[in-house]
């Protein structure tokens, strides 16, 4: 069996897979949204502080499986550095004392693989990764190849609905706030534009667009604000569907897939799906209790790394806040 543990934000999670059955022995997560959602966002120092706290609570239900362990896994990049080192962290404490190897994996690639949670890898795939951190396309070919193909020049799909949600009070994280809010609204209210309708570019940005809704959250009365989501939650996934228009012009994909935080969005999904019926391609989602963070995601992407013989030296292990892929 192989432990693996996430702690790269605002989730405190450990996982426990078996190797040759892919099974999930176990999972669990600890949420630190209601103690973050007071300032409208992630707020780093606090979110290591509860990390340390969770994390030991978590691992003294796992000590049953201990003289299992094959490897710990853990996040190391990318992330909050200060969030990161907690799990790694433990996992170097844990590689110590039970004498075994580490295998680090990278976040993004847990996001992947949440697709192939207790089952075989489907692949090649074209995956867009949306998140609170990161909106990008890529190409999978197998754990080890995999390249990016468009990224976002600013900020995030998630991150915009999480911004989106603080200019109207509502909470953290925006994403659910803002789709449920989207429901009682009517997105032809407003219109916003399209960023980048007009560029040949194959790129995500989402500032331009956080800055129309701003202007329109303050010149408006709070009973505008379902139209306004709606109107933007309409743009901000329309800007995805043109530019996976124009990308799959050049490179029909195979099969697709939606990984990360926001694929837990279902106007998103539904979008991607009505576009995807007129390639004829199909498209493959992570169930919604794996789309957010967690170890179970971490643990299948270490199925993979076990294989590959990813192990790394205890002391070499360092972590990688900004790394991509
Ligand atoms: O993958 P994730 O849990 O953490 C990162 O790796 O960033 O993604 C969290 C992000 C947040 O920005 C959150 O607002 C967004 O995913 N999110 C959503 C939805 N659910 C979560 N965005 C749009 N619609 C949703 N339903
Ligand atoms: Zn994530």
């Amino acid at each position: 069996m192989i432990l693996s543990i996430e702690s790269s934000c605002d989730d405190s999670s450990i996982a426990i897979t078996e190797i040759v059955s892919k099974k999930l022995i176990y999972h669990k997560k600890i949420s630190q949204e209601l103690e973050h959602s007071q300032y409208g966002g992630v707020v780093p120092e606090l979110a290591s502080r509860l990390h340390a706290e969770a994390l030991p609570r978590i691992l003294e239900e796992c000590e049953q499986w201990f003289d299992q362990l094959k490897a710990v896994a853990v996040t190391n990049e990318p992330g909050l550095g200060v969030t990161l080192i907690e799990g790694v962290t433990m996992a170097k404490a844990l590689s110590i004392s039970l004498g075994i190897p580490i295998l680090p994996i990278n976040h993004l690639k847990g996001h992947i693989y949440s697709l192939f949670i207790e089952q075989e890898a489907i692949l090649p795939v074209t995956v867009l990764l949306v998140s609170g951190g990161h909106t990008q396309l890529i190409e999978v070919t197998s754990y080890t190849q995999m390249e990016t193909v468009a990224t976002t020049m600013d900020d995030s799909y998630g991150e915009s609905f999480d911004k989106v949600a603080k200019m109207m009070n509502l909470g953290y994280p925006g994403g659910p706030l803002i789709e449920r809010l989207s429901r009682e609204g009517d997105a032809s209210r407003f219109s916003f534009s399209v960023p980048l309708s007009q560029s040949p570019l194959i790129a995500f940005s989402y500032s331009g667009l956080k800055n129309q809704v701003r202007l329109a959250v303050e010149t408006n009365k709070t009973s505008a604000y379902p139209d306004i989501a709606a109107a933007f939650q309409h743009t901000a996934t329309e800007h995805l569907i043109q530019k996976l228009k124009k990308y799959f012009k050049s490179h029909p994909p195979k099969r697709f897939a939606i990984v990360g935080g926001a694929s837990a969005n279902l106007y998103l999904r539904e979008s991607v799906s009505k576009l995807l019926t007129i390639y004829n391609v199909e498209l493959l989602l992570s169930e919604l209790k794996y789309c957010s963070d967690n170890a179970a995601m971490i643990g299948r992407a270490a199925l993979e790394a076990y294989t590959e013989k990813g192990f790394a030296p205890c002391a070499e292990i360092t972590i990688n806040p900004r790394c991509k892929l």
